[in-house]
């Protein structure tokens, strides 16, 4: 599939089929979907740029390479994109953040903005979209679309899994927009849910059911 990243290392699809099960706690839930963020991370920050820089070890001076330009935007969609969010700041500590409120409608699936904070110069930077799920893809598009009106170009998604039906919508919605996953499912059932997924990320991340 073209623009979509699965990733598939061992200790992600490990860590995922605990945080499916349906008797994980809401502590593992949490700490699992943290620990899975650095590893996404590490994924979607591969092909960032470096320039050298100088500088003197113990033992000599050296060009050595550090990251190029800006800092990144890590764009949470609220809630459980901040989930996702606290590990990538665990790897990506100078990251600045943007915070997009946003619920689906349980009847509709239509999103509700309810909240907007971003850096001033989102033009000028790489930004992160997170939220661990994809599955109409609405609330991943409506937070973009807002990201882009704030004038965000440089734009990737991670999430942690994807139904098909939302990958197809989100291709239509935002092309040419990478995709990172740790999984693929199969289908969304009538109510949107991804199947078999791992319900209702925010719920089980904050224990509010
Ligand atoms: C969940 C999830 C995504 C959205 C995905 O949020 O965290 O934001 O659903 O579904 P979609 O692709 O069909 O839009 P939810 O609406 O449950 O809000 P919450 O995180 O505040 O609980
Ligand atoms: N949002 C969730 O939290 N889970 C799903 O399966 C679909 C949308």
């Amino acid at each position: 599939m073209q623009d979509v990243t699965v990733v598939d290392h061992p200790l992600v699809q490990h860590k995922l089929t605990l945080m499916r099960e349906k008797n994980t706690s809401t502590a593992s839930f949490r700490q699992l979907l943290r620990e899975i963020a650095l590893l996404l991370t590490y994924e979607v920050t591969r092909d960032l740029q470096l320039t050298n820089t100088r500088i003197e070890t113990p033992l000599a001076p050296m060009d050595s390479p550090i990251l190029e330009g800006k800092k990144p935007v890590f764009a949470s969609i609220l809630r459980a994109g901040n989930g996702l969010l606290e590990g990538m700041l665990d790897l990506v500590p100078s990251a600045r953040v943007a915070h997009v409120g946003i619920y689906r409608d349980p009847e509709t699936l239509e999103p509700i903005e309810y909240y907007f904070k971003a850096p001033d110069d989102l033009a000028d930077r790489l930004v992160i979209v997170v939220d661990p799920m994809l599955a109409t893809a609405n609330s991943a598009s409506a937070a973009i679309e807002k990201l882009k009106e704030r004038g965000a170009r440089d734009i990737r998604f991670v999430c942690l899994l994807a139904a098909p039906e939302g990958i197809e919508r989100f291709q239509r919605a935002q092309p040419g927009i990478p995709i990172y996953t740790g999984a693929i499912d199969e289908y969304l059932n009538d109510h949107g849910y991804i199947v078999p997924g791992l319900g209702d990320a925010g719920d089980r991340l904050y224990g509010t059911k």
